[in-house]
């Protein structure tokens, strides 16, 4: 069944208030709840309230304290005629969280009690019309035997507890804002807290914790900092302050996707919560930042404004993630933050935009929205608003959402409400922008740029195309703003940055008082999530990468020579002087004093195999990664002395925080990935003494990943030692699983064949699923295996997981449907895996939409 934005209706009933009642068990929890349903005055009038479920059953339904009559099960839902405006419905349902594997609605995990509501779970609880447009107030009690479930939390206030006198206990939690069901949150077991207080702006103390199992308390502080910093980083940029007395955050290690904003009580993945210097990366560290910040960030954006309906998942989420990108930005170094967003973009949305399972934003129909929290919604999401930003400046953008928040504060939104008062607030016209919410597509730009003498002009043709998507084959152009600045050659300066919109499928613009052709540098910053192609000569690249004062354009001049070369390669094989201009300005890097390390890290880095497949579609993988390993063997030879220099230099930096040392743990790895692609004799000592010297993650990890890859003798001996080390870590040993079956080693999928035999592997626990078989299918060596044995391994896993976990089944479904990105040999492979998951009887509705929209397109 497809459900569609178009056919939005409000909801015939609302819920003012619910009392949830819980007598708590690992195996059966049994759950009573109380519903105030009143008619909606806007609503069709309908006389039948419907309450959705998903596999629970009625043990019990009252209205107004009587048995109910006349009611009915339409599938998994309950049909209850009433008449009348108001009623009291009480319903009691049985839990299984024990047997729960789909991680949705109330679940085990060792041996706590927790719950995951959005989008649609709150319906593995009870029944209740679970859409996010009806807003009520909840009152919980729960009671549960005090040894099993010490700790007791749910959304809002603490207000009552008490013992029974047999053993249990209970507590009554009160929750004054109106949330929508998907917000609903309950944490029941043996947890310890890292607490501490925070002040609001307006004076209000907020009690803090961070809710962990025994071990892991001394795990907490990064995440506990980064929480406070998020409350006061909110109050200054956004003027958003928090609004209970409590806030608490809670760590799981079965947990579908990164963390959940329930409302006062976040449900956080362990990979988001825990970090220490020995088990976490500087990569781990800065997830913890984002991730916290991005929960509490939807405090504002997603509880105190939420959804309409789900087709406006954008709404809260692309606006949240920049929110969380803007403060890790301000936290850390925002040049470099920039770059990231940009390659995440590029490698995870970008794909996604040109394949099967393409969407606009803001979609227009879905058959399952857990398949919608996409990196479009999200990350695309997210690069609209900042073109927002961008137009407006950041006083008008702050204005705008002022005016959003103060507008639409208690109400269920959408999209058209936010763009409407980003066009009233920020003073944007906005009517032509709204295609950023309706087409899917990554738009294509070209510029060429043409000069004048006797006019001393220069003028810049710009041509857009939004390429057909599935079930948009035509397409508007779009309004794309372009930054831009225009070099003199020889003094290496330019007169200013301007901000172009090419607002038509051609657009041109002139510049004056030129007296010989200048280097352009377009789209400084990515300020349009646009693939461009600006037709730079490399001496053009070469310019710009070496004295762009855009650090973002300096970065994309460099990675734009490099993709030339890797693409043209693959065709002509390598050209050398391009090779040589690019292990010139390589070396440049290493050398330029005025860059920190941490940029320069970025600057040494290569495209990612995802997007250049993007570009050189329909291509070859294993062509492309050989190609791609023989330029970094060609730079690591080039410049062996100086990378030898900066891992001794970055190595005698003792460990810290601070950007400093960060940077020289991220330019010391990138040192050794490029001597090994060079000489992987001589750099596997270099790796090994890594290893055992190191006193972090981030050096340890860096060194194992090189030394992964090679067939050393220290290879196995070290892995061993990884996992005798950090044995009964969870998330280190998901860090042991990732780095094998990620590795440059060309038995991948051997050991990955092994490593699903190992005691430590479970298909149950969803972190350790994708460490070992969604790193595998991103290694597009690996995956790319002409056998497709690394194809039929995936598709194995999803027909043996989809019963199971749905969700993070469905998740694996892409990877193969890129299909069409492929050489038509390894494409017919991918297509088959495809069918075979197809003909299976019984897939999830998750799956079953992913596999379908990806064959037929
Ligand atoms: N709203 C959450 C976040 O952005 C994501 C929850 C999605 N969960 C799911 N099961 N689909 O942090
Ligand atoms: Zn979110």
């Amino acid at each position: 069944a497809t459900t569609m934005r178009k056919n939005y209706q409000p909801p015939a009933w609302l819920v003012s208030e619910i009392r949830l009642e819980f007598e708590l068990g690992l195996e059966l929890t049994k759950c009573v709840a109380t519903m105030r349903v009143e008619r909606n005055p806007d609503g069709d009038g309908d006389q039948t309230l419907h309450l959705s479920g998903d596999n629970i059953a009625v043990m019990n339904l009252k209205v107004d304290d009587a048995d109910a009559e006349g009611w009915s099960m339409s599938g998994p839902n309950l049909l209850l005629p009433l008449s009348g405006d108001a009623h009291k419905v009480t319903v009691e349902t049985h839990l299984h969280p024990a047997t729960n594997s789909q991680l949705m609605g109330l679940f085990a995990s060792n041996g706590m009690l927790c719950t995951q509501c959005e989008a649609e779970g709150f319906r593995r609880i009870t029944f209740f019309p679970d859409r996010p447009d009806v807003l009520s107030r909840y009152t919980v009690r729960m009671t549960g035997d005090k040894a099993t479930f010490p700790v007791l939390l749910s959304n809002g206030n603490l207000v009552e507890t008490g013992e029974n006198g047999d053993g249990s206990h209970w507590a009554v939690w009160d929750d004054p804002w109106l949330k929508p069901s998907y917000l609903f949150a309950l944490v029941a077991g043996q947890l310890v807290a890292n607490r501490d207080t925070f002040t609001t702006m307006s004076g209000r103390k907020v009690d803090l914790a961070v809710w962990v199992r025994e071990g892991d308390l001394e795990r907490t502080d990064h995440a506990m900092r980064s929480l406070i910093n998020s409350m006061k980083w909110d109050e200054e940029a956004f003027g958003r302050e928090y609004d209970l007395d409590q806030f608490n955050i809670v760590a799981v290690a079965d947990f579908n996707m990164g963390a959940m904003e329930n409302k006062g009580l976040n449900i956080f993945n362990t990979r988001y919560v825990l970090a220490d210097p020995e088990t976490a990366t500087d990569g781990d560290y800065d997830g913890v930042e984002g991730v916290v910040g991005h929960e509490y960030f939807h405090n504002w954006s997603g509880n105190r404004i939420t959804c309409r309906d789900w087709f406006q998942l954008s709404l809260k989420e692309g606006f949240t993630v920049l929110r969380d990108q803007m403060f890790s930005a301000d936290m850390g170094s925002e040049p470099v933050k920039r770059i990231e967003d940009v390659r995440v973009l590029r490698a995870a949305q970008f794909p996604e935009d040109s394949g099967p399972l393409a969407h606009p934003i803001r979609p227009d129909s879905y058959q399952e929205i857990s398949n919608f929290y996409t990196a479009t919604i999200y990350n695309k999401g997210a690069e609209v608003i900042r073109m927002m930003h961008t137009m407006a400046g950041p006083e008008r953008f702050r204005e705008g959402t002022d005016l959003y928040f103060d507008r639409h504060d208690g109400e269920a939104a959408t999209c058209e409400d936010f763009v409407k008062s980003m066009e009233d607030g920020a003073k944007l016209d906005l009517s032509q922008f709204r295609l950023w919410y309706e087409q899917a597509g990554t738009p294509k730009v070209t510029m060429h740029a043409t000069f004048d003498q006797s006019e001393g002009a220069v003028t810049l043709h710009f041509t857009q195309k939004v390429p057909a998507t599935p079930g948009q084959p035509t397409k508007q152009p779009m309004p794309i703003p372009i930054k831009v600045a225009l070099f003199d050659r020889d003094s290496g300066t330019h007169g200013g940055e301007q901000l172009l919109m090419v607002d038509k499928s051609k657009a041109d613009f002139t510049f004056k008082g030129f007296t010989r052709p200048p280097v352009i540098s377009a789209n400084r910053g990515f300020t349009a999530p646009i693939q461009l192609d600006a037709e730079n000569n490399d001496d053009d690249l070469v310019f710009l990468a070496a004295h762009d004062d855009d650090a973002f354009a300096r970065y994309e001049s460099l990675q734009q020579l490099v993709t030339r070369e890797l693409l043209g390669s693959i065709e002509n094989g390598p050209d050398e002087k391009r090779r040589g201009a690019i292990a010139d300005a390589m070396g440049a890097v290493i050398d330029d004093a005025q860059i920190d390390d941490l940029m320069r890290g970025e600057l040494l880095m290569l495209p990612t195999l995802t997007f250049l497949l993007e570009l050189a579609a329909p291509a070859d993988p294993v062509a492309l990664h050989h190609a791609r390993e023989r330029l970094k063997a060609h730079i690591g030879l080039r410049l062996r002395d100086k990378l030898i220099a900066l891992h001794e230099r970055a190595s005698a930096i003792p460990y810290g925080l601070d950007a400093r040392a960060r940077g020289a743990r991220k330019v010391k790895t990138q040192a050794l990935v490029m001597l090994t692609a060079a000489d992987p004799k001589e750099a596997a000592a270099r790796a090994e003494a890594q290893y055992r010297s190191a006193t972090n993650m981030t050096d340890r990890q860096g060194a194992l990943m090189v030394l992964a890859g090679i067939g050393c003798p220290a290879r196995s001996e070290l892995l061993a030692d990884f996992h005798a080390r950090f044995d009964g870590n969870a998330l280190v040993i998901d860090k042991w699983f990732a780095l094998q079956a990620g590795s440059l080693d060309p038995k991948v999928l051997d050991r990955v064949e092994a490593l699903a035999q190992h005691a430590d592997f479970t298909i149950k626990n969803p972190n350790r699923v994708r460490s070992l078989y969604m790193t595998m299918a991103g290694n597009m060596a690996a995956f790319h295996d002409e056998s497709g044995r690394g194809y039929r391994m995936i598709a194995d896993l999803v027909l043996q997981l989809d019963p199971l976990n749905a969700q993070t089944a469905a998740r694996f479904i892409p990877w193969l449907g890129r299909w069409r990105k492929i050489e038509p040999k390894r494409a017919a492979l991918m297509r088959a895996e495809l069918e075979r998951i197809a003909a299976a009887p019984d897939l999830s509705k998750d799956t079953r939409e992913q596999v379908t929209k990806s064959l037929d397109a």
